[in-house]
C-alpha cells in the first residue's frame, strides 16, 4: 500500500497528492506553515489524513521552542493549534486532532512541577511526538476495522450476478481510499480486506470535478492494488445506474452531524439521490473521529468555498469564459434519510442516527450486524 504520510524522524514526509497521478513524488514538511499549505492545496487531503498531518505540524511548530516558562510553551502551542485549524474548514478531523495534540500537551505538563521548565517542555514535546505516531497506527487500525464492518454488510447486499463469479459491482465518489487515510481508507476499506479473502470487486470511479480526486487518486490507488476500476465522469452515473451497473455506492466522509447528516467532496449529494431513485444502498464509511455531536444537523456544517481557477484553469486548460461567476462549493451535505447505514471502527450505525451516533461516538458495544440467513440448501439427488 501506499504511504501517504510517514515521520521520517526530523519531517513528515507526505506523498505530494496534487501531482497524482502522473508523478509520484514525497515533499518533507518541516514547519506548521508548510504544513498549513500543503493542506490547504491538497497536497495531504481526505479528512482522516488531514486529521494526522495537522498534529504533526503542531508538532512541528513547537519542536525547536525552549522558553524559559511553561505558559510561554503552551501558548505558542495554541497559536500555532489555532493556525493550522484555519487551514480547511469542513473536515472535522483537523479540529479533532488539533483538540487531542492540545489535551495531551496538558496532561502531560500535570505533574511536572518538580521539574525545570525546560526539562517539563521536552517531556511534553516528546509526548506530543508519541501522539502524532500513535496517530499513525491508530488510524490504520480503524480503517482496518472499518474494512472488517463494511465487508459484512457488504456481503448481505444480494448481487444474484456476483454468485456467477461476477464482481461486486461498486460505485464511489471523490477518494475515500488509503490515500485519504493513513492506509485502506474508509469507504475503499471493505473492498481492499475482501479482495484479500478472494472477493471480487469492480469499482465504478466518479471523476469528481473539479479536482477529479476520483480519476487521478481513486483509479490510481485501485490500480496499483489490482482492483478492477472504471472511471466516468459525474455526469454518467445515472446511466450506469439505470444500465443496472451498479450493486452499491460507497463513499467517505468530512464530518458526518448528530442527526446523521453527511458533508462530503461535491457531487455526494448527487449519488445518494440517484442510489435512492434506483433502490441502491448508500453507505457513508467513516471514523467516529468523523462525527461532531456538537452539531445538530449537516446545515451547521462549514462547507469549503474554494477558488473560482479550480473550475475554470483547474484542468490544465481554459474551461470558462474569462470574468466569468464562477461558484466553487467544495462539499456538499447528504441529508441522513438517503444514507442506508454509516459504517464506522465500531459498527455500522443504522437509523435512527441521533440516538444510534451518539452510542457509537461513547464507544457503547454495538450488536453485531445479524448474519444473511442462509437458504436452506437443496438436498442433493446424487447418492453417496
Ligand atoms: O477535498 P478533499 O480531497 O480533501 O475531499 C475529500 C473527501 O471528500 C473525502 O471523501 C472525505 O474526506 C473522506 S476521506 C476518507
Amino acid at each position: 500500500m501506499l504511504q501517504t504520510i510517514t515521520w521520517t524522524g526530523e519531517a513528515a514526509r507526505l506523498l505530494d497528492q496534487t501531482r497524482l497521478p502522473t508523478e509520484t513524488v514525497y515533499v518533507d514538511i518541516t514547519n506548521e506553515k508548510q504544513m498549513w499549505d500543503a493542506i490547504r492545496r491538497l497536497v495531504v487531503r481526505g479528512a482522516p489524513a488531514i486529521g494526522v498531518a495537522a498534529a504533526f505540524g503542531l508538532y512541528l511548530g513547537i519542536k525547536n521552542e525552549r522558553p524559559s516558562e511553561l505558559f510561554a510553551f503552551y501558548s505558542k502551542l495554541n497559536e500555532v493549534a489555532d493556525y493550522l485549524a484555519t487551514s480547511r474548514p469542513t473536515a472535522v478531523n483537523l479540529f479533532w486532532a488539533l483538540d487531542r495534540m492540545r489535551r495531551v500537551a496538558r496532561e502531560a505538563g500535570r505533574g511536572t512541577s518538580n521539574l525545570e521548565p525546560r526539562d517539563a517542555i521536552d517531556m511534553i514535546k516528546n509526548r506530543l511526538l508519541h501522539e502524532c505516531l500513535e496517530m499513525i497506527e491508530e488510524d490504520t487500525r480503524v480503517c482496518r476495522a472499518i474494512g472488517e464492518h463494511g465487508l459484512a454488510l457488504l456481503k448481505q447486499i444480494t448481487n444474484p450476478k456476483s454468485k456467477m463469479g461476477n464482481p461486486m459491482e461498486v460505485l464511489t465518489h471523490c477518494n475515500a481510499g488509503g490515500l485519504a487515510t493513513v492506509q485502506y481508507g474508509t469507504a475503499l476499506a471493505p473492498i481492499y480486506v475482501g479482495a484479500e479473502r478472494g472477493m471480487r470487486f469492480h469499482v465504478w470511479s466518479d471523476e469528481t470535478r473539479p479536482l477529479v480526486q476520483g480519476s487521478r487518486i481513486t483509479a490510481y490507488e485501485l490500480q496499483a492494488n489490482n482492483i478492477p476500476v472504471t472511471v466516468i465522469c459525474d455526469s454518467m452515473a445515472a446511466t450506469v445506474m439505470k444500465q443496472g451497473g451498479i450493486d452499491v455506492a460507497i463513499v467517505g466522509a468530512d464530518r458526518v452531524a448528530a442527526n446523521g447528516d453527511v458533508a462530503n467532496k461535491i457531487g455526494t449529494l448527487s449519488v445518494a439521490i440517484l442510489a435512492k431513485h434506483f433502490k441502491i444502498p448508500f453507505f457513508v464509511a467513516a471514523p467516529t473521529s468523523s462525527i461532531d455531536l456538537s452539531l445538530a444537523t449537516g446545515d451547521q456544517i462549514p462547507i469549503e468555498e474554494r477558488n473560482p481557477d479550480e473550475i475554470s484553469r483547474g484542468l490544465g486548460a481554459q474551461t470558462a469564459p474569462d470574468d466569468v461567476d464562477i461558484y466553487n462549493p467544495a462539499f456538499d451535505v447528504t441529508p441522513a434519510e438517503l444514507v442506508t447505514a454509516i459504517i464506522t471502527e465500531k459498527g455500522v450505525v443504522r437509523p435512527p442516527y441521533v440516538k444510534n451516533l451518539a452510542k457509537a461516538v461513547r464507544g457503547e458495544p454495538k450488536k453485531k450486524e445479524p448474519a444473511k440467513p442462509k437458504k436452506k440448501r437443496a438436498r442433493s439427488k446424487v447418492k453417496r
